[in-house]
């Protein structure tokens, strides 16, 4: 697998093939458009597009495979259990274990690369009872499609783009029905200075329900506490392959790093159910609270860490329920699918 920068524009402008993308004795998975299948076959599909697209790497998760594990605590604000019961959001600081991770699913990827965007960030916050909750986010506010279907079909476009002989029909077509997905290619994504200099999107709707019933649509947002910090390409580029996890070590050499976890709060009329279409950026946000990064997981621990956690957006306590985006659950369902994949040799 040898998947190079310009490998999006490319792959637009129909000129990415099989021996552009594909090293000897890999093969691209062939393409269909039809999708009829059930959905256990539907998310082993989506599976098996993920590989036709970066490679198989046993041990590596099917995509965002090169990431950094690092603890830290999560402090809830005092207006978070206004809107949520779930226990971790109640005051109590709670351990974390964040992953900051770069969205190829080649394990080797280049920190400067563009394909190495979005970044993501997963975290799963501990409980004192054993119970946990996950949050998985990327550096995108949005995502190329509403509905797995869909992303199965983007997939299969983008491995019969660069199949043998190749067949840029269905991508293309696919696009021109599909503007988001066409946008989410196409919309600068510049690498960080630092994985904690961006700010990182949940996508998909969750339901918050406080101790009176009450409920609320909301999306994840977590940002940087002083402002974003983005490289140039051509700074990127001249960046070292691993910079961002050099990064990361120094500064929790000198001390905590710090994050602000958010919710955007849904209006009446907002798209609930599709990921794809960002909520304005006026709606009214509350902050739940802050996580402070105190180090990196031993470097002899990260890569066993890194295989045993199964980060899901669908890991949700009392407090927080799924709301009528389809995305959340069937991304639970693949990533539990996933991770018996990964474990394989
Ligand atoms: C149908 C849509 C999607 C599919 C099929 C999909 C697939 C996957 C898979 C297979 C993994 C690896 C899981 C593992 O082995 O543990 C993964 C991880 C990840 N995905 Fe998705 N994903 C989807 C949507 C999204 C969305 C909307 C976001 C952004 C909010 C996202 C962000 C991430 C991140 C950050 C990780 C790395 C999590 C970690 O550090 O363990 N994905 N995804």
């Amino acid at each position: 697998m040898r998947l190079s920068r310009p490998w999006i524009v490319a792959l637009l402008a129909g000129t990415l093939t099989a021996s552009s993308v594909y090293a000897a004795g890999e093969q691209p998975l062939t393409s269909t458009r039809t999708v009829s299948v059930s959905q256990d076959k539907l998310y082993d599909a989506l599976l098996d597009a993920l590989y036709a697209t970066f490679g198989r790497h046993p041990g590596f998760r099917a995509t965002h495979a090169k990431g950094v594990l690092v603890n830290g605590t999560f402090t809830a604000s005092p207006e978070a259990a206004s809107l949520s019961r779930a226990a971790h959001l109640q005051g109590q600081p709670v351990p974390v274990v964040l992953r900051f991770s770069n969205f190829s699913g080649v394990p080797a990827t280049v920190d400067g690369d563009p394909m190495a965007s979005p970044r993501g960030l997963a975290v799963r916050f501990k409980l004192p009872n054993g119970e946990s909750t996950d949050i998985v986010s990327h550096s995108f506010d949005g995502f190329p499609v509403a509905t797995p279907e869909d992303f199965l079909s983007f997939l299969q476009g983008i491995a019969s783009t660069v199949a043998t002989p190749p067949d840029p029909l269905p991508l293309q077509t696919f696009l021109a029905d599909h503007p988001r997905a066409r946008h989410f290619l196409e919309a600068p994504k510049p690498a960080p200075a630092s994985y904690t200099s961006i700010e990182y999107f949940g996508v998909n709707a969750l339901v918050f329900s406080n101790r009176e019933s009450q409920e609320q649509v909301i999306r994840y947002r977590i940002e940087p506490l002083t402002g974003q910090s983005l490289l140039t390409e051509q700074q990127a580029a001249r960046r070292p392959v691993d910079y961002l996890q050099e990064e990361l070590t120094a500064r929790l050499a000198k001390g905590p790093a710090q994050m602000r976890l958010i919710v955007q709060l849904a209006a009446p009329g907002d798209v609930v159910e599709d990921g794809s279409v960002p909520w304005p950026r006026n709606r009214r946000e509350v902050e739940l609270g802050i996580f402070t990064l105190n180090s990196l997981v031993p470097a002899e621990d990260q890569q066993s860490a890194q295989q045993r956690l199964d980060f899901s957006p669908g890991r949700l306590l009392d407090g927080i329920a799924l709301s009528r985006d389809p995305m959340t659950l069937a991304r639970d369902r693949i990533y539990r699918r996933a991770v018996l994949r990964r474990q394989q040799p």
